[in-house]
């Protein structure tokens, strides 16, 4: 650990990083859910159900991931080719591969260097990172580790002051977009985290938290990093004017303070005055209504399921949006993206690009930035290998002609 403006910045030394990718590498890891099997073992349970979970049933969850099975390849067979370029670009950037990493909450808890690390994989992968107003490490530092545009993901924690000052902050640091979830009035209940005690452990006194210590105990390895990190932080970037950076709650006390308005989301825009993408939207309703918004962008999302339970699918909500939007934004989306060729599927169904949360922070978890790294590595290499035996030469080439779709998703 070193100092660095005040703020404590993880930085592995070099033996732990080859330690981290050797613990991460083939055969051990091929896939995602590799990299979940590791993260489960290394973290408190409460920590990976945080992570893991969704809200009530887990339908929604569950359904994020399933929904891609019911889409299937049409693919071009006896073609080949030298390359097959996996760039797109989102909001004007240049990014070497069609996925983002999708803002985390409490990534400084799966792993001591958190969004730092999450940041600099990232940028050294040619693509963009999402910060999360929860989140543990100061967006300014965020923005210093990744060589690539990382954008802001409001949350209204703390009241219009505080959004004020970190959406200024943000923008001084070189922050690129402001991504305003818009499906948090209150928050879904993620039932494990209530049996977990996520509440009494963030935020609880001694006496509160000892009930829950056992898991915490069991798990050494991630207790020591965790204490040498200093505990819990307060979270730097949700500072309330006059009182300081807002100590760390729990989700469900966080995301009640959350609530966005389309009214919001006006002084938002002038406050802001760069591109804006509107995540949460599952309707065409609500995509046309972020286009009269202004918005450069809309994510097609359920939040990973961990809201209202029962929703479609994300993947499943993708061409209503699509229609109704008719080009006038860029579409992204994100749910229950765990390979590449889900991202292949969601591309030729019109995203542009698709946002990843649980497929890296499972990586976060599992091993710090080498975890991250090798997450992105995965989905790399599956997209490249899956476009070639798809037949197609680039994914900005990818449409409805690669695929088989449901006939009633297009009844909408
Ligand atoms: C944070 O946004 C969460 O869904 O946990």
């Amino acid at each position: 650990m070193v100092v660095f403006r005040g703020e404590r910045i993880f930085r592995a030394p070099a033996h732990a990083m080859t330690h981290s990718a050797r613990s991460v590498a083939s055969p051990r890891v091929v896939s995602i859910s590799d990299l979940r099997a590791i993260a489960k073992r290394r973290v408190p349970g409460s920590v990976f159900d945080y992570l893991d979970g969704g809200a009530e049933g887990e339908v929604t969850l569950r359904e994020n991931c399933r929904v891609f099975e019911d889409v299937t390849f049409r693919p071009r067979h006896a073609v080949g080719f030298v390359e097959c370029p996996l760039r797109t670009r989102v909001l004007g950037f240049d990014l070497a591969v069609p996925f983002l990493l999708a803002p985390v909450g409490y990534s400084r808890l799966m792993h001591p260097a958190g969004e730092v690390a999450a940041a600099r994989a990232a940028g050294n992968a040619g693509t963009a990172y999402i910060l999360s107003t929860i989140s543990g490490h100061r967006l300014e530092d965020v923005k210093a580790a990744s060589k690539g545009p990382v954008f802001y993901q409001l949350y209204l924690m703390g009241g219009r002051g505080a959004a004020e000052a970190v959406i200024d902050r943000a923008r001084i640091a070189g922050f690129s977009a402001l991504v305003v979830t818009i499906d948090t009035p209150v928050s879904g209940i993620r039932e494990r985290d209530f049996r977990n005690g996520m509440k009494e452990l963030v935020s609880g006194s001694a006496l509160d938290k000892i009930p829950y210590l056992p898991q915490i105990l069991a798990h050494p390895g991630w207790l020591m990093g965790y204490l040498r990190d200093g505990g819990t932080p307060p979270l730097p970037n949700v500072v309330v004017p006059g009182k300081g950076p807002m100590p760390l709650v729990d989700i469900t006390a966080a995301l009640a303070a959350s609530t966005v308005t389309w009214s919001d989301l006006k002084w938002i825009r002038e406050h802001w005055r760069g591109p804006i993408v509107v995540k949460g939207v599952l309707t065409a309703d609500d995509a046309r209504r972020s286009v009269d918004e202004g918005a450069a962008a809309i994510s097609v999302s359920n939040h990973g399921g961990r809201q209202l339970d029962c929703v479609e699918a994300s993947l499943r909500a993708l061409p209503e949006v699509v229609k109704a939007v008719h080009g006038q934004t860029e579409i992204l989306m994100d749910g229950g993206i765990r390979r590449g060729s889900d991202i292949i599927k969601a591309l030729c169904l019109g995203a542009r690009a698709v946002l990843c949360g649980r497929a890296y922070a499972y990586g976060l978890a599992a091993a710090g930035e080498a975890g991250v790294n090798r997450a992105i590595e995965i989905l790399r290499t599956d997209l490249d290998r899956s476009l070639r035996l798809v037949g197609c030469p680039s994914v900005d080439q990818l449409d409805r002609s690669y695929v088989n779709v449901p006939a009633n998703w297009d009844a909408d």
